[in-house]
């Protein structure tokens, strides 16, 4: 039996822990915390945003980034979402060290083993869409087995306000539903 409980308060899990980096216009980095986005066609991703720090970096210099929270990152992951650029260096802050992307006018943040170098395609300061073509991406060796990135990120989880840990392969995609066709 099911139980109604939480109205429209947002119980979609999982969310993402994505760390936005950007530069500023005197090429100061700073970095925010993303739960809401996705990819959203090959080579494309797409996030919901409010006005910050973050979204006047970008829309100066047109780029940014997008690292992948981990357990080993949880810390600086969530200080990126709570505190903002507008008042502090938060790279420095978080002790966390940058180079700029040879793609893209946007800074890597070397804490994060992934990190997608983005060009944005399409700001709308209405719906606060923001579309941003994928257009490198640097892993870190560890991370690297035989090419694919095999990554343990974690994410968000709205009900317990928790970041938790993801990694456990259960299923085969594009094979275990074959069984039943
Ligand atoms: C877990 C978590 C998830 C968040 N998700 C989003 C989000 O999806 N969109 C958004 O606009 N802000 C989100 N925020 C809030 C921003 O990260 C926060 O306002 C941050 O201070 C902005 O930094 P900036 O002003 O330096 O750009 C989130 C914060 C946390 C802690």
């Amino acid at each position: 039996m099911s139980i109604e409980f939480a109205g429209n308060k947002s119980v979609i899990t999982p969310e993402g822990v994505f760390i936005i980096g950007t530069y500023d216009e005197n090429g100061v980095p700073n970095a925010m915390n993303a739960a809401w986005g996705m990819q959203s066609d090959m080579g494309e991703i797409t996030l919901m945003l409010a006005k910050h720090k973050t979204t006047e970096n970008f829309e100066k210099t047109g780029a940014f980034t997008v690292a992948f929270g981990t357990a080993d990152t949880v810390l600086i992951s969530d200080y990126f979402g709570v505190e903002t650029g507008k008042k502090v260096n938060k790279i420095e802050k978080a002790g966390c060290h940058v180079h700029k992307s040879a793609h893209v006018n946007a800074p890597i943040i070397e804490e994060y083993p992934l990190t997608l170098e983005c060009r944005v395609r399409s700001w709308d300061t209405e719906t606060g869409y923001l579309i941003g073509e994928i257009v490198a991406s640097q892993a870190d060796e560890s991370i690297l087995t035989d090419g694919k990135v095999e990554l343990r990120p974690i994410i968000f989880d709205p009900s317990f306000n928790a970041y938790r840990v993801i990694g456990e392969v259960v299923g085969k995609a594009f094979g275990d539903g074959l069984k039943l066709k």
